[in-house]
């Protein structure tokens, strides 16, 4: 198929590139003529996305558009009864279709939505921002969060497709590119160090977005779930960067409304150093990291008393077990180990030290 390249995967269709030229009218095709269809969007992808999308497939001028308010603050329970709602009303049966077109915040929680609903309607993910595309919108990971609790209420449901178009990203602001930036530092840094050495300078935005990066991104989080689905082994060393990460974005939701992809950029800094200080990072390397970060991302002030709050938030990560957190470290630039267990005062040493670059840097 022309200008498609398909990614191999046990668990979801996935396609790259075009989505006029994809398989997505022909799954359209392949369903219940009679079957009705909700696309879910959130006010930005209504605006920038929706009329191309609605193009692909003359059923989709007929489909339920359902619309939730944009913003990470709106990832909750209540939102997603609204929509219940609506598909109740509108009498959606397990014959029908969900559609999710937008970033992480419409494909998690839409996923959550149709996974739910009368037990699991089939649903499809066409991610619009370059974090979507690369991260959040592969392995099925469906969910809200639950006060400051980040995904704290989900299920690991997997997508009948997903169908990602570089197009989308000619509309996303570029503070939203830098975010999915983030996500992409991540995955080279725990899989694959060329992958590091070419993105971790960067002088353009426009300089991630080849396709031959995005693909390559795609593709480490793909082999990464397929070996390990439900997050039992492997699969954890893509949390890294994301407890100190969520940590962070859950206590500040409200506050500071840090967008995720800062968090984990934040994280990714917190967390390398103290992969450092347990002797797993070489000094080298954690300084190569930060700097990369420093050039992308700012730093906040974090004083005592949020770090003692910030620590409450963590000790509730799902990933933890009793009483322990745990964290998946970097044993070198490429390759990352899980389940290791972090002190209270290893956590804090390393918010005191995201202080210090605040300071010295901002
Ligand atoms: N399920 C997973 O595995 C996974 C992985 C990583 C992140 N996440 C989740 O993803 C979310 C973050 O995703 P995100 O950064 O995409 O946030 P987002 O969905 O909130 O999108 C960021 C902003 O960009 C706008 N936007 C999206 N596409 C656009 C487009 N094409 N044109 C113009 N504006 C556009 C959105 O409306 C929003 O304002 C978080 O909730 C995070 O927890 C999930």
């Amino acid at each position: 198929m022309k200008n498609i390249v398909k990614i191999k995967s046990k668990f979801s269709l996935i396609e790259f590139g075009n989505i006029h030229a994809s398989s997505l009218a022909m799954l359209i095709e392949g369903r219940d003529r009679s079957g009705k269809i909700g696309i879910i969007v959130d006010e930005n992808t209504h605006d920038y996305c929706l009329d191309h999308f609605l193009t692909v497939h003359p059923k989709f001028e007929t489909a339920k558009i359902i619309m939730i308010p944009a913003g990470e603050e709106n990832k909750v329970m209540e939102v997603c009864s609204q929509i219940w709602e609506v598909l109740t009303e509108y009498n959606f049966s397990r014959q029908d279709l969900i559609i999710n077109l937008g970033g992480g915040l419409v494909t998690d929680m839409g996923g959550f939505i149709a996974s739910v609903f009368k037990r699991g309607l089939d649903y499809i993910h066409v991610p619009t921002s370059l974090l979507g595309m690369i991260d959040a919108s592969i392995g099925g990971k469906t969910g809200v969060n639950f006060g400051c609790f980040k995904n704290q209420l989900g299920l690991i449901n997997h997508p009948k497709g997903i169908f990602i178009d570089p197009v989308f990203l000619e509309t996303v602001p570029a503070d939203e590119i830098i975010f999915g930036y983030a996500e992409m530092l991540k995955h080279s840094l725990i899989r694959d160090k060329s992958l590091w050495e070419e993105i971790k300078i960067i002088n353009n935005d426009q300089d991630l977005l080849l396709k031959s990066i995005l693909i390559k991104s795609i593709k480490i989080k793909v082999d990464i779930i397929d070996q390990d689905p439900n997050e039992g082994g492997v699969r954890k060393i893509l949390n890294f960067g994301h407890t100190i990460g969520h940590g962070l974005e859950g206590y500040y939701l409200g506050k500071k409304n840090l967008a995720h992809g800062h968090c984990v950029a934040l994280g990714i800094c917190a967390e390398s150093f103290i992969s450092m200080q347990k002797g797993f990072l070489s000094k080298r390397e954690y300084l190569d990291i930060e700097s990369c970060i420093r050039r992308s991302f700012y730093f906040i002030a974090i004083s005592a008393e949020e770090i003692t709050e910030i620590i409450q938030v963590i000790h509730n990560d799902k990933k933890n077990s009793s009483d322990n957190i745990k964290c998946s470290l970097l044993s070198g630039i490429g390759s990352c180990i899980f389940d290791q267990i972090v002190s209270e005062k290893e956590i804090a040493n390393s918010l005191f030290h995201l202080n210090l670059l605040a300071s010295s840097i901002n």
